[in-house]
């Protein structure tokens, strides 16, 4: 059966290339929200609408406080063990490659092998210029809570563990002008802007080269489609594209079975539904061994 734990792990012990493509549904457990279910508003705007170029244009710091308190909401959690078995995974198999979408560097602080891991949406904690990609201003892992003073304007005496003010989605906030926000140190002119791809911006294109190269290799055995409602491209889509005639098992672990994912099924894939920080454990111990964490 499409759910049967012993059949999927005799396929996964004959698999040698392996690809995930992981959502929001994996760092869920952690307690961050997803963008598409219930948490995916942030004071009335849906996620989706704040993560546009057009958004950042017409209210830079209204967007820099949903990103600041995402940036908050990331820090203020830990790596969960489907985390932490990706990342067993890939220490045990030189061939298993990961492409996330999650911004939230959960993968990273699980000790993921950065060469067996594909941030493909960027990083919360990388910080560019809004001019990109004119200026290529770039600055890795900064994690300042809460990023810059006109942010913190409201945040001080707050204990450890607890919400920022300013950024507390209940809060009432004073507008912040484009002005107060930090501009880019290279050109001058760019405000500073979060390192991640928005919607209508291409993907780094280095990288999807490097994935596709990867996927035209050699036959992927298995591809772990973890927490995502793969409705957003390229990552939507790989798991269709990488199969090959027969070969191919299809393995998706999600909170829900839903019709598009079932309707794509074929023999030889498997669907396991329930929490990923659960399953991936359980999934994975033949070749991991019992998670440690
Ligand atoms: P698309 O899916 O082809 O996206 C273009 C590129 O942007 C893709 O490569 C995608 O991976 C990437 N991307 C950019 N920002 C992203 C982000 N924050 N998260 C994930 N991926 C990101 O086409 P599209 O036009 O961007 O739309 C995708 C879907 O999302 C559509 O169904 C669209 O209706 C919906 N959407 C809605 C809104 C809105 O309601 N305002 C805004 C954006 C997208
Ligand atoms: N375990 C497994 N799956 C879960 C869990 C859990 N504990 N909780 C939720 N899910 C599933 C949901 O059923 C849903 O299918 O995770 C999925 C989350 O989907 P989305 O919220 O759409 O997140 P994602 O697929 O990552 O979104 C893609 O859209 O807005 C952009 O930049 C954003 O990278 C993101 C992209």
């Amino acid at each position: 059966g499409y759910n049967s734990i012993p059949a999927f792990h005799k396929k996964l012990l004959e698999s040698k290339r392996i690809l995930a493509v992981c959502g929001a549904g994996l760092s869920a457990a952690s307690g961050l929200p997803t963008f598409r279910g219930a948490g995916g508003l942030w004071r009335n705007h849906n996620a989706t609408d704040l993560a546009t170029p057009d958004a950042f244009e017409d209210d830079p710091g209204f967007v820099w406080l949903f990103y600041a308190y995402r940036r908050h909401m990331a820090l203020t959690v830990k790596p969960n063990p489907g985390h932490y078995a990706l990342a067993a995974l890939a220490e045990k198999n030189p061939d298993f490659l990961c492409l996330s979408q999650n911004v939230d560097n959960l993968h990273v602080r699980a000790k993921h092998p950065p060469s067996q891991l594909r941030l493909l949406h960027g990083s919360l904690f990388d910080i560019k210029c809004s001019n990109t990609p004119k200026c290529e201003y770039i600055e890795r892992n900064n994690t300042a809570d809460p990023f810059c003073p006109a942010l913190s304007a409201a945040s001080e005496d707050v204990e450890p563990g607890q919400t920022l003010p300013l950024l507390d989605p209940k809060h009432e906030l004073a507008h912040i002008p484009a002005s107060e926000l930090p501009k880019c140190p290279e050109c001058k002119t760019g405000i500073q802007r979060p390192g991640v791809v928005w919607f209508y911006e291409p993907l780094d294109k280095d990288m999807l080269d490097e994935i596709e190269a990867w996927i035209n290799e050699d036959v992927v055995d298995m591809v772990l489609v973890v927490g995502t409602s793969s409705v957003v491209h390229p990552a939507a889509g790989y798991a269709e594209r990488t199969r090959t005639k027969g070969k191919t098992s299809i393995v998706t672990v999600n909170m829900e079975l839903d019709t598009q994912s079932k309707r794509k099924m074929r023999e030889g894939d498997f669907f396991f539904i329930g929490d990923a920080a659960v399953l991936l454990p359980q999934l994975l111990e033949p070749v991991i061994g019992k998670l440690e964490v």
